[in-house]
């Protein structure tokens, strides 16, 4: 069954103990922590200590997607407050695009930086945090080939990262599915989460294309009934 994993940059800050809690209590599997720098995304969400506010109010795993230029400045401080999941960008090295007024995205660069991205995977793992990786909608599937077999968790963005409430982008499901397909044919391990956009209506979609997590952050939080918005996007 697929796992929800709402995102609290898409909740009540206000009442931010309480909103987790419910969502814990209405079934979902995770909750999303969306970290944003204000440089590598035109956005600044929040840091660790709002962070340990939601990981000390409800027992849920909690994963920290760092939409950062520096991942190696936040690892300690996510380690510590209990993040279980450390996720970075495979742009962080790349060329900013802009899309419009206050508006870009880091798009991957043609010389990778492989040594630095092996060094953070290392880094996260020395905290004994487990390891995502993450993939802005321009880059190709194919540029996350040779970290495959050292990460737990592959986050496909089904959006331009920065802000909730985006609309999905659905070229993320030919992405899914490849690599649905990579992991089933190396023998991989890793787990497959989208992130933006998602819904209870194209959440079916999205696992029987090979997703494992879904996070959402405004369809989630914005339903009336968490426990309804739960069922339905598992069915
Ligand atoms: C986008 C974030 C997403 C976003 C999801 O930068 O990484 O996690 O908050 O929110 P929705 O579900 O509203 O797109
Ligand atoms: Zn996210």
């Amino acid at each position: 069954m697929v796992k929800i994993a709402p995102s609290i940059l898409a909740a009540d800050f206000a009442r931010l103990g309480e909103q987790v809690r419910a969502a814990k209590a209405a079934g979902a599997d995770m909750i999303h922590l969306d970290i944003m720098d204000g440089h590598f995304v035109p956005n600044i969400s929040f840091g660790a200590d709002v962070a340990q506010a939601s990981i000390q109010s409800c027992s849920l795993p909690h994963d920290a997607h760092l939409m950062v230029t520096d991942p190696e400045d936040y690892i300690d401080n996510f380690a510590r407050i209990g993040a279980e999941y450390i996720t970075f960008h495979l742009e962080i090295d790349g060329i900013k695009k802009h899309l419009g007024e206050r508006r870009w995205v880091y798009v991957i660069a043609e010389d990778l930086n492989v040594k630095r991205i092996f060094e953070i995977i290392g880094r996260i793992r020395s905290v004994g945090c487990k390891v995502g990786l993450t993939l802005n909608p321009p880059t190709e599937i194919t540029r996350v080939l040779p970290f495959l077999k050292d990460i737990d968790l592959l986050l496909l963005m089904a959006v331009h990262p920065g802000f909730a409430g985006q609309q999905f982008i659905p070229g993320v499901f030919d992405k899914i599915a490849a690599a649905d397909d990579i992991r089933r044919e190396n023998g991989l391990q890793f787990e497959i989460m989208v992130d933006g956009g998602v819904d209870s209506d194209n959440a079916a979609e999205l696992h029987a294309a090979g997703a494992d997590i879904l996070v959402s952050g405004s369809s989630f939080f914005k339903s009336t009934d968490y426990a309804e918005f739960i069922r339905q996007a598992k069915s």
